[in-house]
């Protein structure tokens, strides 16, 4: 109710500074223009800028409080209302009629844990030991910012509402899950969202229908045994040897029980214990993740890791225990493409980008918290290339090598800003059904 309050307060604002309405563009004609005016100096300079000082002061999920303030200082430059906090560190801008429909999109914010690699020199490199801009979260928020500037600019002739949505937490907190739970996509009918890509050319996109990336759970587990010396095991019980065929045993479980058409990963990524040549540990500690695009095959490797843990260390005489995740790491849904607006961005890239810009990309396990939208609201991610031979090699996002090339911006920005204004236009998304009473407001 509070949001209800806030939202009518804020577009009664609004009809402070109308300017008289321009005549509403054609679908073609906001594309082009949109790409034409990214491009200019005075937004290419301006985005270029904002990704760089967002660069410099990386801040982790949950931690992004300057970058927040900066969107909101550039928000309230532009006259753009927005809400704030939303899930903790969030900013949602909204841009438009005030009313259905609405269309969201979404840049995330938060930095990781990585040290910039020593030899990387820069003007702009990360100035906070030990975080780093590493998987081009810098850029979205430009890319959102400057979509921002093209709504802003052209917002007579949006038919609805496009909300802003500046997501904290990607990286393994579920950022976007928070989003949801606080309510504010309620009325949302589609939403987008996008990554800078290494593995495709500048002025391209990728992306596909149906399963993209994969679900993501992580779990753990303690072997516990009885240490003692290292030459007299008879008065032990190993868990360095019980460990082991855990291990061996999970790799059977996708060789083994999976349908090898229905791709799915279990990896043991950690194994801790022991410390001395002659000594047996009384117990390690293993964990990893597990993928798979099936609600039905998650499940199932779930309860099969908790299985094949417990009962393999039970044959060495050991004893385990098993957790799945945590409030730090929950598990992540599968990243699955609305059908209905795989065809509406075909449409908008290929008219920007011509079609062999367009790249149909294989599903990969890598996972998203964009998947969380997704199972509340139709929604589609996407890819925009930023390969470019001439600027040298571009390595694989979470590298302390890791780079973006600028040149991207105005892709992103003018692929946002096309992709939510013709949405309205052509599509009137309005919030699946199943999610309980609509109002016309928000
Ligand atoms: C395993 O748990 C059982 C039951 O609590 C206990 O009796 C046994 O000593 C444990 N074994 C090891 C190796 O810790
Ligand atoms: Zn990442
Ligand atoms: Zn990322």
């Amino acid at each position: 109710m509070a949001v209800l309050k806030w939202v009518s307060l804020i577009f009664a604002s609004l009809s402070f500074f109308a300017p008289p309405p321009a005549a509403t563009s054609s679908s073609q004609q906001i594309t082009a223009k949109f790409l034409d005016l990214a491009r200019r100096p005075e937004l290419f300079d301006w985005m270029v800028g904002i990704r760089r000082i967002i660069h410099e002061n990386p801040e982790l999920g949950y931690e992004e409080f300057q970058t927040g303030k900066l969107i909101r200082d550039e928000l309230d430059k532009m006259g753009i209302p927005y809400k704030y906090p939303v899930a903790e560190t969030g900013v949602v801008g909204f841009i438009g009629s005030g009313s259905r429909p609405f269309v969201a999109l979404r840049a995330d914010m938060d930095a990781l844990a990585i040290q910039v690699h020593g030899s990387v020199e820069w003007e702009h490199k990360s100035k906070v030991p030990g975080k780093m801009h590493a998987c081009g979260h810098d850029a979205h928020v430009a890319m959102l910012l400057g979509a921002a500037k093209l709504l802003q600019q052209h917002r007579h002739e949006l038919q609805g509402t496009v909300l802003l949505v500046f997501q904290p937490a990607e990286e393994g907190g579920a950022g976007a899950k928070k989003v949801l739970d606080s309510g504010v996509l309620e009325n949302v009918g589609a939403i987008f969202g996008l990554h800078v890509g290494t593995r495709y050319p500048i002025g391209s996109v990728a992306s596909g229908h149906g399963p993209l990336l994969a679900g993501a759970g992580f779990f753990d587990a303690v072997i516990s045994g009885k240490g003692g010396h290292a030459a007299i095991p008879q008065h032990t019980v190993d868990p360095i040897l019980a460990a082991s065929n855990v291990v061996v045993s999970l790799q059977h479980l996708v060789s083994r029980e999976a349908d090898p058409l229905d791709s799915q990963v279990v990896t043991v990524a950690k194994f801790q214990g022991g410390g001395a040549f002659n000594v047996i540990p009384g117990s390690v500690t293993i964990g990893g993740t597990f993928r798979a695009f099936s609600k039905e095959s998650f499940i199932q490797l779930k309860q099969r890791i908790n299985e094949v843990i417990t009962i393999q260390a039970s044959v060495q005489r050991c004893n385990a225990t098993v957790t799945f995740g945590s409030d730090e790491r929950p598990s992540y849904p599968a990243t699955i493409n609305d059908i209905r607006l795989h065809g509406h961005f075909q449409n908008v890239a290929e008219q920007m980008l011509g079609s062999k810009n367009i790249k149909e990309m294989k599903p990969v396990m890598g996972a998203e918290d964009f998947a969380f939208y997704q199972e509340a609201i139709p929604g589609y991610f996407f890819y925009v290339g930023m390969v470019d031979d001439k600027k040298g090699p571009f390595e694989p996002s979470h590298s302390p090598f890791y780079r973006v090339n600028e040149d991207v911006l105005p892709y992103g920005a003018a692929l946002h800003a096309s992709l939510a204004a013709r949405c309205l236009l052509e599509h009137q998304p309005e919030p699946p059904l199943s999610k309980g009473t609509s109002h016309d407001e928000l």
